[in-house]
């Protein structure tokens, strides 16, 4: 009896695995496991068993049924598996799909291109991984400039260039004025360069790797005023219309004379105080650090070799992630939120 078992198992499984429908496998279920099927013919003759042996193909009678229906409600035909497509009710509304959207930094770069490019500005990109040459000498930092500690660059590990010195990451992105110059060979210039910028440095307001957007315009007869134009356009059109911009006296080693610019709190609406007369907290006296700008610095031209008497030209350097932070109603007092990708927190913009 032990063997017919066997054999009945080896042989029900085979066919289980050669079965090509459904109605066939349903066909090797009564044949096999029915009730006049072909294990409970062998059940019947038990009675003529010794106990000790009743026992043993007892068990072994379990073992083969279970495999047998095992392999019936595995095939891919079983109604277990063939059931999903049944229960299908394709009335019922569709599972919609999560749409995702721009990081933030994303949005504030393209709208910062289109807000320059609408009053002629060309978007350019250069090299984030540049040669001194391009980001300090060119700009009239001379080697031992102390002025350099500024930047708190990140050094790249290979030989210098004899002409270019040391390979860095660009610490900001007034390499590319440098470029720009270079490339275009005569004036006008009207380019803004978005790039990324690496610094050593973490804290609430900084991170080592950001963005900044640097503007250049070089052309005859080009003033401050076409400066303070250029900064009110960008500042009504993308803080708000209500925002104001004004210029204090910095110092820059590649303009002269050079500005930081302040752009009106959003908070306190400039006035530096809140409606119930306590102090703003967010600003200095009602305005917020924008960044650095100037008039480009007459060695600067002429290390592009374009001629500084006949040409003039102002120049900005802002952070993207700095600009969108001030925006009216952004309210992110953390710049590392933005890289931490959580993705609750980049679900609001
Ligand atoms: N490159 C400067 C920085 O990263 C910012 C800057 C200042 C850029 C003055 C300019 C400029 O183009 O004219 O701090």
């Amino acid at each position: 009896m032990h063997q017919q078992l066997q054999n009945l198992k080896n042989e029900a499984l085979a066919l289980i695995m050669q079965a090509e429908n459904p109605q066939e496998l349903e066909d090797i279920r009564i044949r096999y496991l029915g009730k006049k099927g072909r294990l409970n013919e062998i059940a019947s003759a038990f009675g003529n068993l010794a106990s000790d042996e009743k026992i043993t193909i007892g068990r072994q009678f379990n073992n083969v049924k279970d495999a047998i229906s095992d392999a019936l409600n595995s095939s891919k035909f079983s109604s277990a598996n063939t059931q999903v497509a049944i229960i299908v009710d394709p009335t019922l509304p569709g599972i919609q799909p999560q749409v995702g959207h721009l990081h933030p930094v994303t949005q504030a770069i393209s709208e910062i291109s289109s807000v320059f490019e609408k009053i002629g500005f060309t978007r350019v990109r250069y090299p984030e991984v540049e040669w001194d040459w391009y980001a300090f000498t060119a700009l009239n930092m001379s080697q031992d400039h102390p002025a350099r500690d500024d930047w708190e660059t990140f050094f790249i590990d290979t030989p210098e260039d004899p002409k270019l010195g040391k390979m860095i990451l660009t610490p900001h992105t007034s390499n590319g004025q440098v470029r720009e110059m270079l490339r275009i060979k005569k004036p006008p210039v009207r380019m803004v360069n978005i790039a990324k910028c690496y610094r050593r440095q973490s804290d609430v307001s900084h991170v080592p790797m950001f963005h900044q957007f640097e503007g250049l315009v070089v052309d005859e007869n080009i003033t401050i005023v076409h400066l303070k134009g250029t900064i009110d356009h960008f500042v009504k059109n993308f803080f708000g219309p209500n925002r104001k911009s004004r210029l204090r006296p910095y110092h820059f080693q590649f303009t002269e004379p050079s500005f930081e610019i302040d752009v009106t709190c959003d908070i306190c609406d400039g006035t530096a105080f809140l409606p119930d007369k306590s102090p703003c907290r967010l600003c200095k006296e009602g305005w917020l650090e924008l960044g650095g700008a100037g008039m480009v610095h007459p060695e600067v031209l002429k290390a592009v070799k374009i001629d500084s008497q006949k040409y003039t030209g102002f120049a900005f350097g802002w952070g993207v992630e700095r600009s969108y932070m001030m925006k009216s109603g952004i309210k992110v007092d953390d710049i590392r939120l933005l890289y931490g990708n959580d993705i609750r927190f980049l679900n609001q913009f």
